[in-house]
């Protein structure tokens, strides 16, 4: 279905995100016949460029970041491109801006603010300055979305005295992947799952999000930020409330977010007293991974005192009647063994067996749903083995897999994501107050890290992370799903 006319105005339109992600989303959309004839993408960076020497850079962008490219869609997509130079720091530029918005003034206004966030005030003051700011106008941000509670509320500050909060959409990129949004689906969708949906049935839940890469060229941040804010208080946070959360009275944005902000509110606080035994920091050092030699985190970064976690592992609990006593063991981190990402949810033992010894082990059913690569769902359940041999029980996965149950594309949450801008739906937003309960959790976390005389733990690229990590589910007599 086609959007409404609309303005797309991406700031920061020659980096990373616009090249990677934002500039192959939009050309799928368009692709797909979702843009209506109307729609441009207005990109602004500081380079001298024309139009047309931006859209030759775009559709180099492409080429590299697109497979499949069609010569029709790609230069129908690049008609809608127009490029405006902006000097962000001394303004320079936001009144040309201001012309090209002005040919279309009733169409939706999106800012997409793809720069690093010590520019979110100063773009937001200029628009305001200059007039384009209007009931149509919306605003993207990108995380980190501060640092701290403090530092998140300074940015929120200032971005909320130009855009209200129904205009502000702040993007975790997890909520758009298609598996995250099964996850209500399964939920919601099914009466099999709810009822079991709860401590009485569940033993834990496991949140993985592992990556083979190391810090790549972005170092220089990954540095100030570390495994906890990098990932946790933004995408595994967020996928904890979608596991975690009570039905929501719809999917109307603020019925979903204020179950979440339920979720975050109701996390066990873990501070001074009890980091050690909740969290496990770790760094990566040399070793082998994605089939070559690498260096270790600290000559990558060329800086022997760093101190920054590439790895976390966290003991978590939620202390409501649904939750109490069911822990959320949360774990992500650089080089790792593999590239995975998958929630475990660990069903409780069947609470008496029938079976004779020979039967063999009965295995707790467990539902995982895997996020990436190979998207899907599975349930692990018991069966007979087959033939004349007896009665011998065997765990099965019951399997969904999306590449061949639906033979097509699967879409990049960011195609999802900025049509929802433009369609005005929040729903996979996070709203202030959810960015600040996330920050209240982490940051007595990160305070008693700092306060600690310990550092992170060393673990070699290319394996599961530190042996604590291990320990730390082993000691509850259980283990990571992915070493099973
Ligand atoms: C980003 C983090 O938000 O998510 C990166 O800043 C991380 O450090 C990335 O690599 C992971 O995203 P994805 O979609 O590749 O799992």
């Amino acid at each position: 279905i086609e959007v409404d006319e609309f303005d797309l105005v991406v700031f920061g339109a020659s980096g990373d995100l616009a090249q990677r992600k934002l500039l192959p989303a939009l050309y799928h959309r368009d692709a797909d016949g979702q843009m209506p004839g109307s729609g441009r993408i207005i990109c602004s960076a500081r380079r001298d460029y024309s139009d047309d020497d931006y859209r030759a850079f775009a559709k180099s962008a492409l080429q590299e970041h697109v497979k499949d490219l069609d010569d029709v869609h790609l230069q129908q997509f690049l008609d809608r491109i127009r490029y405006v130079k902006i000097d962000i720091a001394t303004g320079d530029g936001f009144e040309g801006l201001k012309e090209v918005l002005d040919e279309q003034p009733d169409v939706i206004r999106a800012f997409y603010l793809a720069v690093g966030p010590d520019l979110f005030g100063t773009i937001c003051e200029n628009l305001g300055r200059i007039g384009v700011v209007n009931d149509h106008a919306r605003v993207v941000m990108e995380k980190p979305i501060g640092k701290d509670g403090a530092s998140a509320k300074a940015l929120n500050d200032t971005v909320g005295a130009v855009f209200h909060e129904d205009q502000i959409f702040r993007i975790d990129h997890y909520l758009g992947k298609e598996t995250v949004q099964n996850l209500m689906a399964l939920r919601f969708a099914n009466a099999l799952f709810e009822p079991l949906w709860n401590a009485a049935h569940i033993d834990h839940v496991q949140i993985t999000v592992a990556e083979s890469l190391g810090t790549g060229g972005r170092a220089g941040y990954y540095d100030t930020a570390g495994a906890l804010r990098d990932m946790v208080q933004n995408h595994i946070l967020q996928l904890l409330c979608l596991v975690a959360m009570e039905p929501p009275e719809s999917m109307n944005a603020d019925s979903v977010r204020d179950e979440k902000l339920k979720v975050l509110k109701a996390l066990a606080p873990i501070n001074e007293q009890n980091s050690d035994k909740l969290t496990v920091r770790g760094q990566y050092r040399a070793g082998a991974s994605a089939g070559g030699a690498v260096p270790g985190y600290l000559e990558e970064l060329g800086n022997d005192q760093s101190r920054t976690e590439t790895f976390v592992a966290l003991k978590a609990e939620i202390a409501n009647w649904r939750w109490a006593g069911v822990p959320f063991y949360l774990r992500t981190g650089k080089r790792l063994a593999r590239r995975v990402s998958e929630i475990v949810v660990q069903f409780r033992p069947i609470p008496h067996s029938i079976f004779d010894v020979e039967a063999g082990r009965i295995t707790a059913n467990r539902l995982i749903i895997r996020l990436q690569p190979d998207e899907g769902v599975q349930m692990q359940v018991m069966i007979k083995d087959p033939g004349p041999g007896g009665m011998r029980l065997r765990q099965v996965p019951l399997d969904m897999s999306f590449a061949e149950a639906f033979k097509v594309r699967n879409p990049d949450a960011y195609e999802r994501l900025i049509m929802d801008v433009i369609r005005g739906n929040q729903t996979l937003f996070m709203r202030r107050d959810e960015v600040d309960a996330a920050w209240a959790w982490i940051d007595p976390i990160q305070a008693a890290w700092a306060n600690s005389k310990e550092t992170p733990k060393g673990y070699t690229a290319g394996t599961w992370g530190p042996s604590a990590a291990i320990a730390l589910v082993e000691r509850d007599g259980r283990t990571w799903a992915e070493e099973d």
